[in-house]
């Protein structure tokens, strides 16, 4: 019987966080079971902070459903199995994840839910083998992780992605533009792709198919012989040409396996390119930060309730070791040990490297398909 259980929220934030946390929070409240969420992720276990949860008297996981962020905070600095410190001026890496295993069970938390990406899941899988009774909640904006149809967040970000299209579509059909929109998703294409059928956007250039800007040319001329001066081109941050790279807008020194790389910039070269090999004008709008922030849309609402739901369900089952996912279109759960996949080794590697075993956009996905089929150019 569990009696305690333990929520960390970790990663770049999404909307549906603290969706998430509620439905575990009412799940666990009405079976008895007490709730406590860590502070900052990985980080707030390795320092063993951490505040009750509680839907009871307007207190503090109450009211949370439409909130964008996390009420107990995120990290995207902690792989707590590898983690930076400094001494005597010196950068050592240090495995701290023993620190983290007795502060659990000194406090007698009978479950922690992990709600990340792959690189929280990873560290999940970790501690599982530690010995932890642990559960993933499968979140980001990017939609990349294993072994699930969606992740929470995603559905938002695309929304947010989509009224920018809309807004685009306005003022460069006015100016007779082409407007670039760039949005996040790291190395998967899904923002891109799936913004840019709902968007009604002419040219979608995503990771997974490494672009010719040529093909863009002739889509964009073949609109403009149609009498259509202006085109609407998706470019996610990880996409890049032909033969090339990826663009990075800098590194972070946070330490060995976390997420050091911060893409960017490929919108704005391919608003300049576009430019000068159509002869007409071109502007780049790079969407950031607006795909993670505010409240969620009701699917996100609704998925991060089914997967907290979910979550605390399991943990009354017994099963551990696990992440929720969609499959087939429903509710389902899986091993944490497919969702890492090939990346077997403990600790050293965490999210957004060579190693991570994330989900990209597959070439007969249905997206892809449907936007072959209405004439979106993926630049091949
Ligand atoms: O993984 C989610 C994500 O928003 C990516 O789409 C983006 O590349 C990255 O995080 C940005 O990370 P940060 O918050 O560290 O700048």
């Amino acid at each position: 019987m569990i009696k305690k259980v333990a929520i960390l929220a970790n990663g770049g934030d999404v909307s549906g966080f603290n969706a998430v946390i509620r439905a575990i929070v009412k799940t666990a409240e009405n079976n008895g079971v007490e709730c406590y969420g860590f502070i900052d992720g990985y980080n707030g276990l390795l320092k063993n902070e951490y505040e009750k949860l509680s839907t009871a008297n307007d207190e503090h996981a109450s009211g949370i459903l439409p909130k964008g962020g996390s009420i107990i905070g995120s990290s995207t600095n902690a792989n707590v199995f590898n983690y930076k410190t400094i001494e005597n001026g010196e950068v050592v890496y240090k495995d701290l994840s023993d620190v983290c295993v007795e502060n659990i069970k000194k406090d007698g938390f009978d479950c922690l839910f992990t709600l990340g990406g792959d690189g929280t899941q990873k560290s999940a899988r970790d501690f599982s083998l530690k010995g932890i009774n642990v559960i993933g909640v499968p979140k980001t904006i990017d939609n990349d992780v294993a072994c699930t149809e969606i992740t929470f967040g995603y559905n938002t970000a695309v929304s947010v992605a989509t009224e920018a299209l809309d807004r685009l579509h306005t003022t460069g059909e006015t100016h007779h533009r082409i407007m670039v929109l760039e949005v996040m998703g790291r190395y998967a294409g899904w923002i891109a792709l799936e913004s840019a059928i709902a968007g009604g956007a002419d040219i979608a250039l995503i990771p997974e198919i490494p672009y010719d800007i040529n093909k863009a040319v002739e889509k964009i001329n073949s609109r403009k012989a149609k009498g259509k001066r202006f085109s609407i081109v998706v470019v996610a941050e990880g996409a890049l040409p032909k033969g090339g790279t990826i663009t990075v807008a800098n590194t972070r020194n946070n330490g060995a396996g976390v997420d050091n790389t911060k893409l960017g910039g490929i919108g704005q070269i391919v608003a300049k390119q576009l430019e000068e090999l159509t002869g007409l004008e071109a502007r780049n709008t790079t969407l950031g930060y607006m795909q993670r922030g505010g409240t969620p849309t009701a699917f996100d609402r609704v998925l991060s309730t089914k997967y907290g739901a979910k979550a605390m369900e399991l943990a009354l089952e017994g099963k551990f070791g696990v992440l929720t996912v969609i499959k087939d279109g429903r509710l389902n759960y899986v091993s944490l040990e497919d969702v890492v996949g090939n990346n077997k080794t403990i600790g050293a590697v965490s999210g957004n490297t060579a190693e991570s075993n994330i989900r990209k956009v597959n070439m007969d996905h249905d997206l892809v398909k449907t936007a072959r089929d209405i004439g979106i150019c993926l630049g091949d």
